[in-house]
């Protein structure tokens, strides 16, 4: 059964990834295993049901995941009857992916509201988490916008931008971060065509990518991963760009398999690789990308494709879902709080300085 969304979104379109019911009971998710061929919300009542959401990607990309988990710990307050089980509940939802540190710094920041509204009435308690949850939401919409305007003026006119995986208005609150930088551009009047890599095994690219920037009016073009190096080559493209699911002290950046190709190639023919993060996934407590516990997901993905072996049955796959990036090769960090060019721990560190 579709649930519907709130009668105003605060991803800011008539879509959403995420979003907290009016009378704060459910969370209304995009089920974003459908997408492109159906367009199905679902409505989820607990905490149990949001960490299954994650780990199976109804929702997914790092701030999107993050949004949600502060939504699933408003569901873990109106549910739980002891503070034990609510500690219990807002565990099992921090850890339901590991990459994306969003998730963990989302969950942090409900545990401490939920601390300061211990001894509150569940009723207070349940508002205080839903104004907190609501605010995160809003602030992660207005950061893509701002990283979104920073981003832009590096994105020439008449340029050919490839991205990888999703990380637009459905891996975010609303907007954007890579995607959010190639609205900016269009929305200051650049003509830009676009080019989503597929991205194997979960096709981020081809169906969410796809899908989002079809229906706002883009000019898109879907590639098999296989073929960027070649469009690389005929310098057909002019620049990448790609979000980010854990930014580390020195500037390696975890995000979906594959980005680490893209980085490598756009450096092979000197073209541009830049990455669009919020705040909120630059890690403090990871100095480098080797310290980023990687997801390691069923070799299923790999070996079927829309639920059909492709593989001999009896081949073993491995499925890292993401790969490490090192700062080397990143020609720009775009945030909220500014630029990174290039990217050091230096420069890295002044962002971070931002917030303290
Ligand atoms: O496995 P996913 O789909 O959650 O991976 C998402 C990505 O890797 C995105 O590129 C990243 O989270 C940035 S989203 C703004």
């Amino acid at each position: 059964m579709s649930a519907k969304l709130p009668a105003v979104c605060l991803s800011g379109a008539d879509y959403s990834a995420v979003e907290l019911s009016d009378d704060d009971a459910s969370v209304i998710l995009l089920d974003q295993r459908l997408l492109p061929l159906e367009e199905l919300y679902v409505e989820l009542r607990g905490p149990a049901e949001m960490v299954r959401a994650i780990r199976e990607m109804w929702v997914r990309g790092a701030p999107a995941i993050g949004i949600a988990a502060a939504y699933g710990v408003v569901l873990a307050a109106r549910m739980a009857e002891s503070s034990a089980e609510f500690d219990t509940m807002v565990e099992a939802i921090g850890e339901a992916r590991p990459t994306a540190v969003n998730l963990r710094w989302a969950v942090e920041r409900m545990k401490r509201v939920a601390k300061a509204a211990h001894g509150l009435g569940r009723h207070e308690r349940v508002a205080l988490l839903a104004a907190e949850a609501r605010q995160l939401h809003r602030q992660d919409v207005a950061a893509n916008r701002t990283m979104g305007a920073l981003g832009a003026q590096y994105l020439p006119d008449g340029a050919s931008v490839l991205t990888h995986c999703n990380a637009g208005a459905l891996a975010t609150g609303g907007y954007g971060t890579a995607l959010g930088v190639i609205r900016a551009a269009v929305e200051a009047g650049k003509r830009l065509r676009v080019f989503a890599d597929e991205t194997r095994p979960w096709l981020q690219g081809a169906r969410l990518t796809a899908w989002e920037l079809a229906r706002d009016g883009f000019d898109v073009t879907v590639i098999s991963d296989n073929c960027a190096a070649s469009l690389f080559g005929q310098g057909r493209l002019g620049l990448a760009i790609v979000g980010a699911d854990r930014i580390a002290l020195n500037g390696d950046v975890a995000n979906k398999v594959g980005t680490y190709g893209v980085a490598c190639l756009a450096r092979l023919h000197d073209r541009p690789f830049y990455v669009a993060a919020p705040l909120s996934t630059l890690d403090r407590s990871t100095p480098s990308g080797d310290a980023i516990t990687i997801e390691q997901r069923e070799p299923a993905e790999v070996l079927e494709f829309a639920g059909r072996r492709m593989a001999p049955v009896g081949v073993a796959a491995i499925n890292p879902s993401f790969d490490v990036t090192p700062a080397r090769l990143v020609s720009g960090l775009f945030t909220e709080a500014g630029v990174a060019l290039p990217v050091t721990p230096e420069s890295v560190g002044r962002l971070l300085g931002s917030l303290d």
